[in-house]
């Protein structure tokens, strides 16, 4: 990386950092098109949110990502709220031009999908309500699909979603339910997500919340946990004969939608994916 006089800035706030895929990522974007910026982590302190903000205006850095825990505070210093960051309630992207907040991680997710198939008119499951689940379920609902529904342990925080979700006025169909009905309510279902840390490393031996024999072959499965890359519930996917949609590629589409936001240019995602797959030592 060059680093010269004229270098723009853009970056990640969160706490802690240290262990983000996001700047190699993005490096590896602006070296494959040869653009003059650098992407940096900065650890950033709860009490010192509001002075990170001003001080990153004052010094001419042109965006951040937002990471936990300021994905919400952070949205009382912009000037602007993209209108489902706003529905969703958190900002991970700030595009500094305007001071207008951004929410990439559920586009990230719909297009991890859509490389495989349409959201439109589709019955959507997803597992969890918690904030991924949050930040998902907005843009399946703005992305045309037909019916949602919501499972969760916890039927309430899945139905309050539910409630959020509809009244968004962006889709009609949307319901929560319990996460044991999951068998029955596959069967119709077009896409399944999961959301919850079902799975993740080191608990790689955790029951699936799906089995192959809840699965159909023409069900889509993206799973929102990329470590391990192929999860207990990708694998039951792919014993289904359904279709596999990795975690790694909504960590992929978040960044391409937040270097799109920043730069004006379409995200070179195959740098970008190679670079993550080398940074994530994927279990
Ligand atoms: P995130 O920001 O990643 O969405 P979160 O807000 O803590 O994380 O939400 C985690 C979600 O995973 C919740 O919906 C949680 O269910 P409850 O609300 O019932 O707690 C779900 N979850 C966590 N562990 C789970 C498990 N072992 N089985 C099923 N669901 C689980």
């Amino acid at each position: 990386m060059n680093i010269k006089g004229s270098t723009n800035i853009v970056g990640l706030i969160g706490h802690p950092v240290e262990h983000s895929f996001s700047p190699p990522m993005h490096n590896a974007a602006f070296e494959k098109l040869g653009m003059d910026y650098a992407y940096v982590a900065f650890d950033v302190e709860p009490q010192n949110l509001k002075s990170a903000i001003d001080g990153a205006k004052s010094l001419g850095i042109r965006g951040l990502n937002v990471t936990i825990p300021h994905k919400i505070e952070v949205m009382q210093y912009l000037d602007e709220i993209d209108e489902v960051a706003g529905l969703i309630g958190a900002v991970n992207t700030i595009d500094f031009k305007d001071m207008k907040g951004y929410n990439t991680d559920g586009i990230g997710a719909v297009r991890a999908i859509e490389e495989v198939t349409s959201i439109k008119d589709k019955n959507v499951v997803i597992a969890g309500a918690g904030g991924a689940s949050r930040a998902i379920s907005f843009y399946i609902a703005k992305y045309g699909a037909s019916r949602l529904t919501i499972l969760n342990r916890n039927v309430e925080k899945a139905q309050k979603l539910a409630n959020d979700v509809s009244n968004s006025g962006l889709i009609g169909d949307v319901k929560a339910d319990s996460i044991s009905e999951i068998a029955s309510i596959l069967d119709d279902a077009d896409i399944l997500i999961n959301t919850t840390p079902v799975g993740m490393h080191p608990n790689v031996n955790d029951e699936p919340i799906a089995s192959a024999s809840d699965m159909h072959e023409d069900l889509v499965v993206f799973d929102a946990v990329y470590n391990p890359n192929e999860t207990g519930l990708l694998k039951e996917a792919v014993n289904a004969g359904a279709e596999p949609v990795f975690g790694i590629k909504m960590l992929l589409y978040q960044g391409a939608e937040s270097f799109r936001i920043w730069t004006g240019v379409d995200a070179p995602v195959d740098a970008m994916e190679d670079a993550l797959r080398k940074t994530i030592n994927l279990k």
